[in-house]
């Protein structure tokens, strides 16, 4: 038995290194190296060609490269009996905060609009808003909602969470759920940090009926899943000047298509999908632990609830 990597958009080699650091004895191949199908159990996946899982009649146990798992549960080769599995990483919850956390310093300290004015040789000063002014709204609190949420906290932020379910929030972090209570939710922060998993009920929940209900000057920032957010609805409201601005990381066509509005936008800023990036020897030992209890039929870490969708 051996692992298979299909992600054909991305160097393996690092994977390849990090799966056999951890345990030498396992063969790792490239999607292209199979050379009989029946034979795979286990397969590790990020965005991955189209349908490719009908082919592995004895497939077991297919592992995102990542936390997130919309392009596997949409995926419609994949027959039930098949787990799906997921990266959780706390280097991964980190890198999401860091990256958080500089977007948020960087908009209240207008560095980017200090950066255009030294392009222009402009000395000008601006009255700057304070950690003490922004009221942080995350929107998924999972495993790295959550730790986004106290991180942020400890740095002096007031912050909110609304989540799916009631399930208990970080401490001291008012959590507000379900689709009744997303619009009080959202009048009462700031600055919406978007951390959602895509499912069917997330879909373009970022619309402009719910974007509407931020206050006027909000910040809006998504590092989700560009699934979530109604391209249109935000430039809408972005151009009439009730939200101020937002910060992208993820969208629904990736990369960016060259003629997307976002690129052009000046109150829109994209970045290439970077704020966390999976570590291949930080995730390597959870990835070979499942394929481990895979060949022995015990139960998975990190399995996704296929109905919920994450
Ligand atoms: C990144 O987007 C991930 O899902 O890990």
């Amino acid at each position: 038995m051996c692992i298979i990597i299909a992600s054909p958009l991305q160097n393996i080699s690092p994977w390849i290194r990090a799966i056999q650091k951890v345990d030498s004895s396992i063969e790792v191949l490239s999607l292209d190296e199979v050379t009989d199908q029946s034979t795979v159990e286990f397969i590790l996946a990020w965005n991955q060609p189209p349908g490719i899982f009908a082919h592995f009649p004895n497939l077991k146990t297919i592992s995102s490269m990542g936390a997130g798992v919309d392009h596997l549960v949409k995926d419609k080769s994949i027959a039930p009996p098949v787990n799906i599995v997921r990266i959780i990483d706390p280097l991964l919850s980190q890198d999401m905060y860091e990256f958080v956390l500089a977007t948020i310093m960087s908009q209240l300290r207008m560095l980017p609009m200090y950066r255009e004015n030294q392009i222009q040789k402009v000395w000008k000063k601006k009255l700057y808003r304070r950690i003490s002014d922004i009221r942080v709204g995350i929107m998924g609190t999972g495993n790295i909602g959550a730790h986004v949420a106290t991180k942020l906290t400890e740095a002096g932020f007031s912050v909110v969470g609304w989540g799916r379910s009631p399930n208990p929030s970080p401490q001291g972090i008012k959590k507000y759920y379900g689709m009744e209570q997303l619009a009080d939710f959202l009048r009462s922060c700031n600055l919406l940090v978007s951390l959602l998993p895509l499912t069917s009920e997330t879909q373009g929940i970022l619309n402009y009926n719910y974007l509407k209900q931020l206050p006027k000057g909000a910040w809006v920032i998504n590092i989700g899943r560009g699934g979530l957010l109604v391209d249109d609805d935000l430039v809408q409201l972005i151009d009439q000047g009730h939200i101020e601005g937002a910060s992208l990381d993820v969208f629904v066509t990736e990369p960016l298509p060259d003629d997307h509005v976002f690129w052009s936008h000046p109150k829109i800023f994209v970045t290439p999908h970077i704020a966390s990036l999976t570590h291949p020897d930080s995730v390597a030992a959870q990835i070979v632990e499942n394929y481990h209890r895979t060949k022995l039929g015990k139960p998975l870490l990190h399995l996704v609830n296929r109905l919920l969708e994450y």
